[in-house]
């Protein structure tokens, strides 16, 4: 890294992947600004470059001012992992208006919430900003998700906005990839898939340490900018 401290924003931060890339970016040096659910207690082992920022990312109004606020501290947000998000089950026949917009919220609207302020300020910054969003491979694959309708269809939302933000960064220097995690392994999964070979899924210290090399690269426009990571599933 140069001289200067990099700064990285971190959503869904208390979760699985989320609590992975905290530790990883810290341990590389970055300043982190973790954002959580409002209220739940998230605790986290206190570190003089972790601030952690309660705010409900489905709502619009909330995320902008605390963004503003993030703004107002931190000159340059180098990065910003968007990584809120949440799996429901369903088929296109199971799945009532309310679920689909339960997705939407939660698996788009959490991501571009943050998006809008964040990727107008990297526009403005010398330095640019990478944007790491998270897809899921039942979105690219319709055999995987067709018993996932609402999810997969939400989680495909993100690989358009992808596409969106690159058209619209790629001559200022900001740059967007979607990481595409098959099952990830982690303690829910084991609980719900006990005789599943947890050893073939991917696991979030692996996404962690891809976050980290998107992020520290100098250039990406030669980077694919859908990352899949499959594991052995
Ligand atoms: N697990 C898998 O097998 C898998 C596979 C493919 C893709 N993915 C995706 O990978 C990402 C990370 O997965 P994970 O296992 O780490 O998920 P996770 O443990 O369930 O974490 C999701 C995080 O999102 C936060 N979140 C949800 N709604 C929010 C809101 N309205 N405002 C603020 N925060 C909110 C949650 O915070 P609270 O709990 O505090 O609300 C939680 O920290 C997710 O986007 C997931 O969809 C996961």
């Amino acid at each position: 890294m140069e001289d200067r401290r990099h700064t990285v924003l971190i959503t869904g931060a208390s979760g699985n992947v989320g609590r992975a890339a905290v530790e990883k970016f810290l341990s590389k040096g970055y300043q982190v600004i973790a954002t959580v659910s409002p209220g739940k207690n998230h605790s986290f082992d206190s570190h003089d470059r972790l601030e952690v920022v309660e705010t409900d990312l489905a709502n619009r109004d909330m995320t902008t001012h605390s963004v503003d606020q993030i703004l107002r501290k931190h000159s340059i947000i180098d990065a910003a992992l968007l990584l809120a998000g949440g799996y429901e089950g369903g088929g296109v026949g199971d799945t009532n208006t309310a679920q689909l917009e339960k997705m939407i919220s939660l698996n788009f609207k959490t991501a571009f919430h943050i998006v809008q302020p964040v990727f107008s300020k990297m526009k403005t910054q010398p330095e640019g900003g990478r944007i790491v969003l998270i897809g899921a491979r039942s979105a690219l694959r319709p055999q995987d998700g067709k018993n996932s309708f609402a999810y997969s269809l939400s989680k495909s939302m993100l690989f358009k906005m992808a596409e969106f933000l690159n058209a619209e960064g790629s001559s200022v220097g900001v740059s967007t990839s979607v990481i595409v995690p098959a099952t990830i392994d982690t303690p829910q999964n084991r609980e719900a898939m006990p005789s599943a070979d947890f050893n073939s899924w991917v696991k979030p210290e692996d996404i962690a340490e891809m976050m980290v090399m998107i992020c520290s690269e100098k250039d990406s426009s030669l980077r694919d900018p859908v990352i899949k990571m499959y594991g052995n599933s």
